[in-house]
């Protein structure tokens, strides 16, 4: 079957067998069917992530197992057990609806529960991290199911022990979150108290957060349904602060934010200021509102948008001397989980 409507680049890649797996039983019985066929496997969640770069014999997994539920509650907390295939943006909303408060800034991102902390989603200043409680994930190789606690998922600025050492060990099958009835404002970020202002809303609420990002989004982000694409393409560089020094005297506009003892430095003002701010190759292009994203505009090729990604590292490296890291992960065959 073709992926395309399985992944929010929209390219066209085909897939040799897909199913939709949405309990524990039917992944064990997609895990048993993989290995008689000698197939690889692909696991995907919301395909927000990913760049297909070619045709996939293997199985392609689309987690689907649903369902929130409040698993216990004290004076100020709420322990909060999401499928791994809960759409994140409605698990957003459930908890707004609940009058919870710990992930209204992550509001709007794409993807699913069982995506998010694989690599720690963040935006506007608040990462999963913070509010994440466990998790439960079956082992590929043996079938078993185990929790990770925080500390087991080691998480790190768009990273976990998923993306490293235990990279295709690992189905994630629920996530807990720890949400707060006592609601903590999160503003510091960018312009959301500007935003919050405009809209005419006074009072800081987890709602009104939450409309706020939603509108700073979709000012910037393009909408996926409309140009394919997958978010931030690249990570923000982390620089020591010595490099930042230097580069800030040759550069004396350059952004950075202190990062423990080293800069982050926006990788979209790197790659605005290469020139590539909107440009556009064929059918696929940087976006004109935020060059960190990479977009296919209809019929671009996942090894169009991987071309036109290495020229960007290129001039960036050779203007700044900066290598810019992915963070959207690139599937070809190669990179499948064996069973
Ligand atoms: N900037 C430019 N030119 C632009 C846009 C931005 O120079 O056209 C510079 C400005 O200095 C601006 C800075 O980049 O202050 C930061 O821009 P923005 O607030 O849009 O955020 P970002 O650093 O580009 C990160 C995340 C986003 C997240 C936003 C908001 C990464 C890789 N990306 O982007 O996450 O939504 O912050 O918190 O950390 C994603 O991971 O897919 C994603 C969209």
């Amino acid at each position: 079957i073709s992926l395309k409507a399985y992944n929010t680049f929209g390219i066209d890649v085909m897939a040799s067998f897909f199913a939709e797996v949405e309990s524990k039983e039917d992944i064990l019985e997609a895990l048993n069917f993989a290995k008689s066929k000698m197939k690889p496997i692909l696991i995907l969640g919301g395909g927000s992530n990913v760049l297909f770069t070619e045709n996939l014999d293997a199985l392609v997994l689309k987690v689907n197992i649903l369902g929130i539920k409040e698993i216990k509650t004290n004076d100020k907390t709420v322990l909060i057990e999401a499928g791994s295939g809960v759409i994140w943006h409605e698990l957003v909303l459930y908890s707004l609806d609940k009058g919870l408060s710990g992930i209204e800034n992550l509001s709007l991102i794409p993807g699913t529960v069982g995506a998010a902390p694989m690599q720690n989603i963040g935006a506007y200043g608040v990462e999963i991290k913070a509010v994440f409680h466990s998790l439960e994930a079956i082992e590929i190789s043996t079938g078993l199911i185990k929790t990770f606690l925080p500390s087991e998922v080691r998480f790190g600025y768009r990273e976990s022990v998923f993306k490293t050492s235990l990279k295709g060990k690992y189905i994630i099958c629920k996530v807990s979150f720890n949400l707060s009835k006592i609601h903590t404002p999160n503003i510091s970020y960018g312009d959301i108290q500007t935003v919050l202002d405009q809209m005419g809303h006074t009072t800081a609420t987890a709602q009104n957060i939450s409309k706020a990002i939603i509108s700073i989004r979709q000012s910037k982000l393009p909408d996926p349904k409309e140009i394919g694409n997958a978010g931030s393409f690249f990570k923000n560089p982390v620089i020591p602060a010595s490099d930042f020094d230097n580069l800030k005297l040759k550069f004396p506009a350059l952004p950075g934010y202190p990062n423990a003892s080293q800069v982050k430095v926006p990788a979209a003002w790197l790659i605005e200021n290469t020139g590539w701010k909107g440009k556009q190759i064929g059918e696929v292009g940087v976006h004109k509102k935020q060059p960190l994203v990479l977009v296919n505009y209809g019929n671009g090729k996942g090894e169009e948008i991987l071309d036109l990604s290495h020229q960007i590292q290129m001039d960036v490296l050779s203007k700044f001397g900066i290598s810019l890291e992915r963070e959207v992960n690139v599937v070809n065959f190669e990179n499948l989980i064996n069973v």
